[in-house]
Parts: C-alpha cells; structure tokens; sequence
C-alpha cells in the first residue's frame, strides 16, 4: 500500500484528486490534511469516512507538530502540496496569509519530508510564477520565474525553497506548474464558476479592463492525471508544466458561458481592472508530453459544457456558498466596482 498525503484535499482539485484516485487504484492510502478554509468543504469528498483508505485530518500545515505526528502515526511515503491560498484577487486584498500559508505552511511539509525520508515530494505550482507574457510566446520550464501577484510571489518562493531541498540535501522532489483549471467543485470566486452562477441569478457578471486578457484553460481531470503521472514517473528535482494549449481571451469565455445558458449578454459588466493583471499566460507541455507521455484528453469544447451542467446540476452545492462568506466577500470587494 502506497501511503500518500495530500494537504489541502478538501479545495476544487485536491478533492477532484483524491475522488479520483481512490476510484481508480486499489493499492493507495490517503491522509487528506486540511484546515476547511473558506474554500474547504468536505463536501466535495465522495469517499466515505469510513473507507480504510483514506483519513481525514481537520488542521494546519503550518502546524509543526500535527504534521510531524502524521508523518510518524501514517508512515508517509509519497507527499503531494495541494494546500494554499490560492486566490489572487484576495491575496490583493490581504497578503500576509499567502505568504504564511504558501510559504511557511510548505516549509513545515517539506522539512518533514525530508526528515521522514519520504520517497516522493510533489509541489503543485502554478504557470503564474513565470509572470506575463505579451502577444507572442510560450511558459517553459526555462523561463525565468518573475512573479507579479502576492499569490504568485507567494507560490514561487515555494518553488524555489523545494528546488533548494533538492539541490542541499538531494531530496526527491518535483514541481508541477499549472495553467486555469475548470470543472466540477470549483468555489465560485474563479472566473467560470463566478460568471456561471452570476448568469443564472441575472446578475451582472464583472469582466475586469477590457476583457482581453488571456489564461489557458485545462480540465481539473487532465491536471490531476499529470499530477499522478509526474508522481509516478518523473524525474526529481525537476519541473513539468502543465497545459492544455486553450488560450483564450476572458470576455470570449464570458460570451460562451452566457449563450449556452441562453442568458443576454446584456448581464456583462465592464468593472474596473485587477491591481498589477497579468495580460496573458499560455504553456509549452513538450517537456511532460515527450518526457512523461501524458497528454490532455478533454477538448475544451466538450468540457466547459460539461462543467456547466454540473453547476446546473449541483445547485444546491453553491446555493450554500454564496450564503454565506462569500456573499459578504464579493458585495464589499467587487460588487462596488
Ligand atoms: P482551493 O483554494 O480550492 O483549495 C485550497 C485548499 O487548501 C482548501 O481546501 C483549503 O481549506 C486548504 N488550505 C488552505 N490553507 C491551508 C492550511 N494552512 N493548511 C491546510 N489546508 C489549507 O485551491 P485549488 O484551486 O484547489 O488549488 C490547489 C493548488 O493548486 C494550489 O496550490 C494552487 O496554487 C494550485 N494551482 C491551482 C490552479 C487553479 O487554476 N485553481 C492552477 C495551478 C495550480
Ligand atoms: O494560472 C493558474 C492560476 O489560475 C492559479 O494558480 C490560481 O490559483 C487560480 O486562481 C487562477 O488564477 P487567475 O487569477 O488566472 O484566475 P481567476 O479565475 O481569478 O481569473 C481568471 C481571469 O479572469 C483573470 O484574467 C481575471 C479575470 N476575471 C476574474 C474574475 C474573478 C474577471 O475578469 N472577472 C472576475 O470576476
């Protein structure tokens, strides 16, 4: 039996992972670390706590010695950092919890890591540790990191403390560096969730600037079976981006989301722009593609509706979010906007 820990398992893609593998492997245990932020619910969990195969841990990774206690009570072998802040509009808002999260929160799993000689470590980074790009051009794993956002910053200073255990103690670590995820379980606050729930409510949905900035949009299932690839079989001490090669302008995303639930486009609000907006990201995969053999397998065409109509199908899962803090987050912050 394989024993993992995955931190932050109760967010959008923990949760999406751990659903998935306990489905999928037999030989896996799993001890979900989670704090249930604002953006934890063990909702999202389809496993039953009674399952032997999985453990769920109410606490912090910041928490020295919760997570040194589980190290030694669940013999942990394979380690994957989900847990964050991961928001950057809030981290706009607020700072100081990224940075203790993000940054002191994967010192404490990596310094424990390393003293319980774990056999994999697997940061979950993201592609806004490379910055922005202009009209042209592709994130590798070469291009130099230049974050802009508190959460970026946050993110990549994680990255290069876990580069630094590899190359101090030779520890084996790997990073991934994601592109915009979507997909069922997203908390509304992201760009799709939010526009969807907005649209349905005939609420004004908020595009920030002029819309035309663009992210590169892969399907939370892809992304977590490149995590699980990268466990697997990647090289330590190395870096994988990840990305389904789907750029796409904000407002294009907004006018879809709106015609596939018939809603007028009338609903869209030009709000003021984000502090510091990243114009565009956009990832080469060569490395994991050639290197790894994994390769996205939703066409983005297919799977946005499929997300639509889980949030369709699901309303009753966000009804109870936006009743309560984030209702209060969203009517300060941006609804003044
Ligand atoms: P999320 O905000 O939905 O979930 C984060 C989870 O971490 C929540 O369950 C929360 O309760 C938990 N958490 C937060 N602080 C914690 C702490 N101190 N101790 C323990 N648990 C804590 O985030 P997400 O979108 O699922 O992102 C997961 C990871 O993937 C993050 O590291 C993020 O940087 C990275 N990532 C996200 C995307 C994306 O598009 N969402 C893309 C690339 C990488
Ligand atoms: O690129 C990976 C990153 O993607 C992850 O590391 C982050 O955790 C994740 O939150 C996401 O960051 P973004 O800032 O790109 O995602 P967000 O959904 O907040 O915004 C997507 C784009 O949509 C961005 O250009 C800002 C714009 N936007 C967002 C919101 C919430 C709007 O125009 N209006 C909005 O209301």
């Amino acid at each position: 039996m394989k024993n993992v820990l995955v931190t932050g398992g109760a967010g959008f893609i923990g949760s999406n992972f751990i659903n998935h593998i306990l489905d999928n492997s037999d030989d896996v245990f799993i001890v979900n670390l989670d704090k249930l932020t604002y953006a934890g619910n063990l909702e999202n969990l389809k496993v039953s706590q009674n399952n032997k195969r999985y453990k769920f841990i109410k606490g912090d990774i910041c928490n020295y010695e919760l997570v040194e206690n589980i190290f030694s009570d669940y013999k942990i072998k394979y380690v994957i950092n989900f847990a964050a802040e991961s928001h950057v509009d809030r981290s706009i808002l607020g700072s100081q919890v990224f940075y203790h999260t993000n940054v002191i929160g994967t010192n404490v799993v990596l310094e424990l890591s390393r003293r319980f000689e774990v056999e994999r470590f697997l940061q979950v980074s993201t592609d806004e540790v490379y910055g922005s790009l202009g009209a042209t051009g592709l994130f590798t794993e070469s291009t130099p990191i230049s974050p802009n956002s508190p959460y970026s910053s946050s993110k990549a200073a994680a990255d290069m403390m876990v580069s630094a255990f590899y190359h101090t103690y030779g520890m084996p670590v790997l990073i991934t560096r994601c592109s915009n995820n979507y997909g069922p379980l997203q908390f509304p606050e992201k760009l799709i969730p939010l526009m969807i729930i907005n649209a349905l409510n005939d609420k004004p949905l908020p595009v920030y600037g002029d819309g035309m900035n663009v992210r590169d949009w892969i399907y939370v299932l892809d992304h977590n079976i490149a995590i699980q690839t990268v466990l697997e079989k990647g090289t330590p001490g190395n870096v994988y981006n990840v990305g389904a090669k789907t750029e796409k302008p904000n407002i294009e995303i907004v006018k879809l989301i709106l015609n596939y639930l018939n809603k007028s486009e009338d609903l869209i609000k030009y709000v003021s722009d984000r502090p510091g907006h990243d114009k565009r990201y956009a990832i080469d995969n060569t490395k994991i593609e050639t290197e790894l053999g994994w390769q996205p397998s939703f066409k983005f065409e297919d799977a946005i509706g499929k997300t639509i109509d889980w949030y369709l199908a699901n309303k009753s899962w966000w009804e109870k979010i936006i009743s309560g803090e984030y209702r209060n987050y969203y009517d300060t912050q941006y609804g003044k906007r």
